[in-house]
């Protein structure tokens, strides 16, 4: 293929890459979104397949069939809720690609066309160094976001005397080093990058707790992509620079919002070491006091005499799978001439948007599902919120209580509304591991049990 029309190809693919980030910033054109992606997608792997420097296909076939089928077994098994620690995986594995590509361009830059060894222009060494120090952080970056998610180590903060200025010292020496690369071209000196960039991605990211995940993965979501533009420019690859750049700035967006939906600025998360133990009231205090209960039946009682519902779903219904019979059961109520809608917190569930995409594929009416800024104001003059195994997103000790972990975060008002309905299955904390007072008060009913089985006992008393 030659230079011209390969660089019109990458133009085309990267014209759907725009497209694809436009269509996902909507349930109604996510799937166009999507669509376009998969055809920027192919159209890049295709042109890049046709370049003159490709002389062998074996190894990029045997490549392409063990990603591919990792990716597809991998998709086709993970649970919705177990995404987040999904993305950090294969975030790792972006960081770690970008290492491999500029060591082997540093090792054997007349295969990039990048001069001999030793005799590399010194431009090409700067992207390769920041690549390999974005790559080499975002890799275990990622893996410890991945071991904190995935419960495999304590999704506590570890937080130790002199962090910051160990790290801030470890900073500037990656910096020194990368000068130090670019004029020496020593290969101890490469390998020192990656040996510090290794153990920076291990420090900046254990001091961040696991209500602040989310935001780390897609902080990492953005190193990746910034890692993945560094070696656009040392492979000489228009396309690479391009969606690396997107995912770069598009991750980075995406945190400062989740940032915004959290109340916190992004280095109060960066530096936070926020999402630990419980900050809230003691436990086993909670546990002896009142609580008023309720069945299902009671459930189906008071919203039928009720004017309108507002539905806030959290974790607890991605968890039980309740979308569909929740759906049903706000179905039967719409039948009674029930308003009802959907108020969404940007945090709840355990990634951005998991609340919209679980209600889009139990066909919820997108015109019912409200974000928070627009519905909070609504929970006053509702008869009933029912909240749906979601807990943090409606505790008021984030406006209450300046001690609590969660101080500052936004929270849906649903005690203004007369009756709270909290479906889930015990008094227990939820991610941030804040207790909520919410259960005790007057106007609180708790429906224990699982979300899914609930719902569909209130649609079977609703018939
Ligand atoms: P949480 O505060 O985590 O509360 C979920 C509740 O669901 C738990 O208290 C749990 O109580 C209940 N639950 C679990 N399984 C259930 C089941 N089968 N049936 C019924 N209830 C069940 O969730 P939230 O309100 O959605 O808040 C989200 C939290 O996660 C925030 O702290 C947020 O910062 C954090 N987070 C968010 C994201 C993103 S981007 N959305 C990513 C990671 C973390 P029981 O055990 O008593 O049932």
């Amino acid at each position: 293929m030659s230079e011209n029309l390969s660089a019109f190809a990458y133009l085309i693919a990267s014209i759907c890459f725009i497209m694809a980030l436009r269509g996902l910033s909507s349930p109604d054109t996510a799937r166009a979104g999507n669509v376009y992606g998969v055809v920027g997608m192919v159209i890049a792997v295709v042109t890049t397949l046709a370049a003159p420097g490709v002389l062998s296909f074996s190894m990029i076939i045997l490549g392409v069939l063990i990603g591919g089928t990792i990716g597809t077994v991998a998709a086709l098994k993970i649970q919705m809720t177990a995404l987040p620690q999904l993305v950090a995986a294969f975030h790792s594995l972006v960081g770690l690609a970008a290492v491999f590509v500029a060591a082997a361009a540093f090792f054997q830059p007349s295969a990039y066309g990048l001069g001999s060894y030793g005799q590399i222009p010194a431009t090409s060494l700067i992207e390769m160094s920041i690549g390999t120090a974005i790559g080499a952080v975002t890799f275990t970056g990622s893996i410890i976001a991945f071991g904190k998610l995935q419960g495999i180590m304590s999704g506590a903060p570890i937080v130790f005397s002199g962090q910051h200025p160990l790290n801030a010292l470890l900073g500037i020496l990656l910096v020194v080093l990368v000068v130090w690369m670019c004029m020496d071209q020593g290969p101890g000196l490469f390998w020192m990058i990656v040996l510090l960039s290794l153990a920076i991605g291990i420090l900046i990211i254990i001091p961040i707790g696991g209500a602040d995940m989310p935001v780390v993965v897609s902080m990492l979501n953005s190193y990746s992509g910034w890692a993945a533009c560094g070696i656009g420019f040392t492979l000489g690859n228009t396309a690479l620079i391009i969606t690396g750049a997107l995912v770069g700035s598009s991750g980075a967006i995406l945190s400062y919002i989740m940032c915004k939906g959290m109340n916190r600025s992004f280095f109060n998360v960066i530096l936070g070491g926020f999402g630990g133990e419980s900050a809230g009231p003691d436990a086993a205090a909670m546990q002896d006091r009142n609580v008023r209960t309720g069945s299902a039946d009671d459930a189906a009682f008071i919203m039928k005499n009720a004017g309108s519902v507002i539905i806030v779903p959290g974790y607890g219904m991605a968890v039980a799978q309740a979308q569909h019979a929740l759906r049903e059961m706000a179905d039967l109520l719409k039948a009674e001439g029930i308003s009802v809608r959907y108020a969404i917190h940007p945090v709840a569930g355990r990634m951005p948007g998991h609340m919209n995409v679980l209600l889009a594929e139990a066909n919820v009416p997108y015109d019912e599902v409200k974000e928070l800024e627009e519905i909070n104001r609504d929970f006053a003059g509702a008869d009933v919120a029912f909240v749906i195994g979601a807990n943090d997103v409606t505790n008021p000790a984030a406006k209450t209580d300046p001690q609590s972990a969660i101080y500052g975060m936004p929270i849906l008002d649903v005690e203004k509304a007369s009756t709270v309905l909290f479906v889930k299955r015990s008094l227990g904390s939820g991610y941030a591991g804040v207790e909520n007072e919410l259960f005790f008060r007057d106007n609180t009913m708790m429906l224990f049990g699982d979300a899914k089985a609930m719902c569909e006992n209130v649609v079977k008393a609703l018939e």
